[in-house]
């Protein structure tokens, strides 16, 4: 098997190997107009049985917000699948070597995908590092608290306007957001570019306050058939509870419409509490949100918040220049030579990264190893956030 990076006249074939690994049919003309320009020179993988193309995977270069607030590489990981006729003959496994070696080689400190199928990964050193919840609520039942803010207006734009007004208005939003990512160029262009010829008609919203835009929300109706609708809102940020609160009260007014269903919003959001008869929220499912892959550990740790000073092994079976044992703290990090508290896989490390766990709890389910019950709790402490992460971005 020849595994390396494609041609650019070689990337509708990976583009239909990948829909249909989905089960979904090739793009048409008029979508590989759009969909055509969101390949990034060098960075779109294939693996070759022969003269056949047998998988591919692709990254965006993207920045991940680490605790503490400072942002770093990350390559946005996507458009993974493998030939139905060629799996489980090592493809996958052949294109993540490849990719991870040249994630490190860019420099990158992450790599981030969001997966279908999650027992895959973790054997790459991929782990949960965030988490959402896809909110539902019931139209008629959904009357907003008293004391609920009420600011600003809301405006529909179309989609070449929205195109201009959206990217800068996420990473306005976002800079306040650990775990959030920067959204590539080509992302926006895919996910508004997709409708062409799919009947998939997003609206959006921007909502104004006192101080210009501040959020947004791109929605569409799906089932109107079927009497009234369900809106399913793909991407609603705002750069404060105010602005999303708004939001929500434009998308819960909008006729013909049964519920408001928003795919992605932070776990600790109080979204109940907005309303009178709190049930108005008929269901919150937890999912997971960012895949991650710590590929430079010793600069992720440096680039990180510590609550407070700790000694911790890494281990790397895939990448190994990253295995050694660390002391964390708030002035650095250095590699010691030194009896660790703390040892974890690098997929563990992942998922406690950005506070999802507390070092104890995967303690108890024998996830890590920790030197003694005091080191669980100094090491609690130094991971330990005071905000919850939110990746809240799809590609
Ligand atoms: C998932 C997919 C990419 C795997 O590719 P593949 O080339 O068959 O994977 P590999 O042969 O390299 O397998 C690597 C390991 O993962 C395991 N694995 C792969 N896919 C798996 C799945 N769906 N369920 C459970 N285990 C899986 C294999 O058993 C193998 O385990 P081993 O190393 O212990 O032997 C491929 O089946 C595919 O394209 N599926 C449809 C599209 C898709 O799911 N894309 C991923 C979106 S996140």
């Amino acid at each position: 098997m020849e595994i390396r990076t494609l041609a650019d006249d070689e990337l509708r074939t990976a583009q239909t190997l990948f829909m249909r690994s989905l089960h979904r049919p090739p793009v048409t003309d008029e979508q590989w107009e759009l969909v055509g320009r969101s390949f990034e020179p060098g960075r779109t993988w294939g693996a070759f049985a022969g003269d056949v193309l047998a998988g591919t995977a692709l990254s965006w270069a993207s920045k991940l917000r680490v605790p503490g607030g400072q942002v770093r590489g990350l390559a946005a990981v996507t458009r993974v699948g493998v030939r139905a006729d060629h799996r489980r003959r090592g493809v996958l496994t052949g294109l993540m070597r490849a990719q991870l070696a040249e994630v490190a080689a860019r420099g990158e400190v992450f790599a981030g995908l969001r997966a279908t199928e999650p027992v895959i990964y973790g054997r790459f050193g991929y782990g949960v590092a965030t988490r959402f919840h896809t909110v539902t609520v019931a139209r008629d039942r959904a009357v907003f608290h008293p004391g609920l803010p009420a600011t600003g207006e809301v405006r529909l734009l179309d989609t070449d306007r929205a195109l201009e007004v959206l990217p800068d208005l996420y990473e306005r939003i976002v800079r306040a957001r650990v775990g959030s990512m920067a959204r590539p160029d080509a992302l926006w262009r895919t996910s508004f570019g997709w409708p062409i010829g799919t009947g998939h008609d997003p609206r959006i919203a921007v909502h104004t306050g006192p101080d210009g835009d501040e959020g947004y929300a791109v929605f569409a109706a799906r089932r109107p058939d079927a009497g009234n609708a369900t809106l399913e809102v793909d991407d609603l940020q705002g750069s404060s509870p105010a602005a999303v609160a708004a939001l929500w009260r434009f998308l819960l007014s909008i006729d013909l419409v049964d519920e408001v269903k928003v795919l992605s919003r932070p776990v600790d959001e109080p979204v109940e509490a907005m309303f009178v008869d709190q049930r108005a929220v008929s269901k919150v499912v937890p999912m997971n949100d960012l895949w991650l892959r710590v590929v430079d550990v010793p600069e992720a740790l440096a680039a990180r918040s510590w609550g407070g000073p700790l000694t911790l092994e890494v281990r790397d079976a895939l990448l190994p220049g990253n295995t050694g044992v660390y002391r964390v703290s708030e002035s650095g990090v250095d590699r010691v030579d030194a009896e660790p508290e703390l040892s974890v896989d690098v997929d563990v490390l992942a998922q406690l990264y950005f506070g999802r766990w507390t070092v104890s709890a995967l303690a108890g389910v024998n996830r890590l190893r920790v030197a003694n019950p005091e080191a669980a709790a100094r090491a609690d402490a130094a991971f330990a956030l005071p905000a919850t992460a939110w990746t809240g971005t799809f590609f």
